[in-house]
Parts: structure tokens; C-alpha cells; sequence
């Protein structure tokens, strides 16, 4: 039997900017996301936010598809516009009981909610001020989630303070590819210090305000393979794993800024010295303040092939995936997340994890049938809940699963165009088909096991 623990955390995970819409309803104030989307270029599709899944209006009917998934927890996000509309300061009462509603209506189809703070649209407001190259965003992170915490925390337990600080500094402040756009790598660490640090000052405001919470952060891990054995292949993995996993593992697990990756940076440039400027006193203790589980976002592996040496000189590569891929172009590559989740544990102890996202792109719309069939997809959720399965087996605390997406949603910089859900958003008329995907996951759910078929 290949069964999950009885208290396996089964869920869906979404976040508001990729699925609310309604970006000026109630009171709520401009995102760095809203200003992004409306700067030509920026989005593959030309489109925004504005409608999205148009979750603020629809919430009953979505979580009334999670009632019917049968999940037992939902991962979403709070947008800090919609609740403190200038980012600190006077808070919006409307914004802030559509989350309270939310969350009620959860409970009482017998979900749990589980938060996340800070999934990227960070209040224009303080990016006018700085954004989070500036030290002071970290402090107007922590009175934010003071006021969350302290209004749903009678009824949510579990708290994730960022999503994915990786993406928020490099892909925001140093390659421009997601809001605020910028491209200066000078922006980049301290972006990165400061939600790791904003991250650390929160944790004990939520503990505090909310009794028996379970409080962490989400990571986007990379587990990086070297594309042949030669020692410039391994280098090029050592800078990947460095700049990428360790970079943000080691600080909150209390080792530090990892020192090797702090000379790549001082030999290429990156830094003036060793010495980093945007550290003060007490930030690495606040940032290794003990948590209650890490979340892991899991998408692919990345194989890395150095680009000092040309190819031909390189040694002949040994990886040579002719993979399957998605419409992201990401390999489908399961047994990397067993790996990445038994050297987790092994080497850093975090204690429990969440695989708090877990998902692909697949275009496959709706048959002549009406139902859409994307079989991709279900051979991926497969594939990556036996890689999960084996991690536990190998005796790794997965505590729960979290499929990216409950439905389709404006993926970032490619707009509409990628679809990563396993419920079909039609977006003209806004109605929902759960796809294939989706029936398979609520017969695993009900099962808390892989042994299931699917209806054809
Ligand atoms: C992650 C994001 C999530 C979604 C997936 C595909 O990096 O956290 O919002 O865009 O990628």
C-alpha cells in the first residue's frame, strides 16, 4: 500500500495578485505588481490583474471546488494593499474582512486556511520609498503582519511570512524580469537580507498575537546536477547551489552568509568586500529565530553546465536530458525532489516540511467531451507525490502537499498564456472545469494514497 501518514496535510495553494482581480475595489491601494503590469512590455500577453480569476467576487464558488477536492487545508496570500492601502499605517477595514470572510467560509467547509504573508505585491507606496532595498520595508513588513495576525489569529494557525525570497530579489530588483522591474544588482542582497530579516522580526509578532501558531517561510530550492564530471561543472554547481539554496538556507538556519558565494560576489564585483554593508548588529540571530516548519516550492532541477571554458574543451556531458518538458520549458524531473528533501533534512534539520507548491504548465484546454484531459499533468502529480512518498519512506518529515494551482492564473511575466491549474479557468466567461488533474488528486486525497485510478 502506498499510503501517506493519517495526518498528511493535503491542499492547493494560489496567491491574491494571480487570482483576485478587483485591483481597485474596496479601498484597495496600488501594488508594485498593478504598476508592472501596466508598463508596456512587461507581461508577455499584455494583460494585468485587474480581473484575474475574479476570486474576490467568486471565493464561495472556489471554495466550494476545494469542498469538493476534498483538500484539507488552502495555501493562499494576503495582497497588503487590499489591507493596509499605503503599506503601513491606517488599515483598510473593507480589504481586511474580505480575508476574515475568506477565512471563515474555509472553516466551515472544513478547510484549514494556511497564509502566506508576502507573495510579492509589495504596496507601491513603499516602493516609492525604497521598496525592499530599503531597511525600513522590513519593519512595515512586521507591523503588517501584526495586524493579520491579530485579526485571524482566533482561526488561522499557520503562517508563512515570504514567498520565495529568491524571486523577490533577484527576479525584482536584479534581471527586471517581475515587478518592481529594476535591474541593479547592488539592490539585490539587500532586498534579499531584508525579507530574510523582516522574516525573523515577524515570527515572534505572529507567535505572539495567535496561540499554538506554527509560523515559517517558503523557499523556491534549485538542487543543481553538474552536466558532466569535469571540475568546471562541478564549479558551476558549487555558485548555483551557493547563490541560489544556500544564500537563504544557511542564514536561517544559523551559519550565516555562506563565505565562498561572498568571495564569488567580491571577485566578480558584485560586492565592494567582504563586509556586507546592509548587516547590522543582531540581524543574523533574528534572522536564525527557530521555526515551526519550511515550506518548499519544487518545480524542476537545474543542470548546470559552466560557461568559463567553451563547450568544446568542457568534458563530454553525462546528463543529457531529452526530457519531457513543460510549457514553462521546465524538465519534468521528480527524483530530484526526493534528493532535495532527505538533504534537507539531513543537513539543515529544519524540522517539519511542506511542499507548499508543486505543479506545471500545461496549455490542454477543454475536449469536444467538455472535460479537458491533461494527461501531462496527471503523470506529473504522479510522478512527484511517489518522489514525495519516497522522501518519506527515507524518513523525512513531509508534513503535506500543496499543488500549484488550484486553477489556472496570471503566471507572473507570461500573463494568462501558462497555465498551471488543475481546475480550467475560462476567462471570458469566468467559469471553472475541474480537468482531469484535479479528479485524480481529490481520489488521492480521499485514498491518502497513490493507489488510484482514474475513471477513464
Ligand atoms: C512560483 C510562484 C507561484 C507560481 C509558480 C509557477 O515561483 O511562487 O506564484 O508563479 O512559481
Amino acid at each position: 500500500m502506498r499510503q501517506f501518514p493519517n495526518d498528511f496535510l493535503w491542499g492547493v495553494a494560489t496567491s491574491a495578485f494571480q487570482i483576485e482581480g478587483a485591483t481597485s475595489a474596496d479601498g484597495r491601494g496600488e501594488s508594485i505588481w498593478d504598476r508592472f503590469a501596466a508598463t508596456p512590455g512587461k507581461i508577455s500577453d499584455g494583460s494585468d490583474g485587474k480581473v484575474a480569476c475574479d476570486h474576490y467576487h467568486r471565493w464561495r464558488e472556489d471554495v466550494a471546488l476545494m469542498r469538493w477536492l476534498g483538500v484539507k487545508s488552502y495555501r493562499f496570500s494576503v495582497a497588503w494593499p487590499r489591507v493596509l492601502p499605503t503599506g503601513r499605517g491606517a488599515v483598510n477595514a473593507a480589504g481586511l474582512d474580505f480575508y476574515s470572510r475568506l477565512v471563515d467560509g474555509l472553516l466551515d467547509a472544513g478547510i484549514e486556511p494556511f497564509v502566506t504573508l508576502y507573495h510579492w505585491d509589495l504596496p507601491q507606496a513603499l516602493q516609492d520609498l525604497g521598496g525592499w532595498p530599503s531597511r525600513d520595508t522590513a519593519s512595515a513588513f512586521v507591523e503588517y503582519a501584526d495586524v493579520m495576525s491579530r485579526k485571524l489569529g482566533d482561526r488561522v494557525k499557520r503562517w508563512i511570512t515570504h514567498n520565495e525570497p529568491w524571486c523577490i530579489s533577484v527576479l525584482g530588483y536584479g534581471n527586471g524580469e517581475h515587478a518592481p522591474g529594476h535591474k541593479n544588482w547592488g539592490e539585490v542582497l539587500a532586498t534579499a537580507h531584508h525579507t530574510l530579516l523582516s522574516h525573523g522580526q515577524a515570527v515572534p509578532v505572529i507567535r505572539a498575537n495567535v496561540k499554538n501558531a506554527e509560523v515559517g517561510i517558503t523557499l523556491n530550492l534549485s538542487p543543481a546536477e553538474p552536466a558532466s564530471p569535469s571540475p568546471e561543472d562541478a564549479e558551476a554547481c558549487r555558485r548555483h547551489d551557493g547563490s541560489f539554496n544556500r544564500w537563504f538556507l544557511d542564514p536561517l538556519y544559523g551559519r550565516g552568509y555562506p563565505k565562498d558565494v561572498v568571495e564569488d560576489y567580491v571577485k566578480d564585483g558584485r560586492l565592494a568586500s567582504s563586509a556586507l554593508p546592509f548587516v547590522r548588529d543582531g540581524d543574523m540571530a533574528a534572522i536564525a529565530v527557530p521555526t515551526d516548519f519550511l515550506g518548499i516550492n519544487y518545480y524542476s532541477r537545474a543542470i548546470m553546465r559552466s560557461d568559463r571554458i567553451p563547450e568544446s574543451q568542457n568534458a563530454p556531458r553525462t546528463v543529457h536530458p531529452e526530457p519531457e518538458r513543460t510549457d514553462m520549458d521546465w524538465e519534468v524531473y521528480a527524483p530530484a525532489l526526493t534528493r532535495m528533501l532527505v538533504h534537507l533534512h539531513t543537513d539543515y534539520q529544519p524540522g517539519p516540511l511542506y511542499i507548499t507548491e508543486n505543479g506545471c504548465a500545461y496549455a490542454t484546454g477543454p475536449s469536444e467531451d467538455g472535460k479537458v484531459h491533461d494527461d501531462k499533468r496527471v503523470a506529473y502529480l504522479r510522478s512527484h507525490l511517489e518522489a514525495s512518498l519516497e522522501a518519506i519512506r527515507q524518513g523525512v518529515p513531509l508534513a503535506g502537499y500543496f499543488a500549484w494551482s488550484l486553477m489556472d492564473n496570471f503566471e507572473w511575466a507570461f500573463g494568462y498564456q501558462k497555465r498551471f491549474g488543475m481546475v480550467y479557468v475560462d476567462y471570458d466567461s469566468q467559469r471553472r472545469i475541474p480537468k482531469d488533474s484535479a479528479h485524480l488528486y481529490k481520489a488521492l486525497v480521499e485514498k491518502n494514497g497513490l493507489d488510484v485510478e482514474l475513471a477513464a
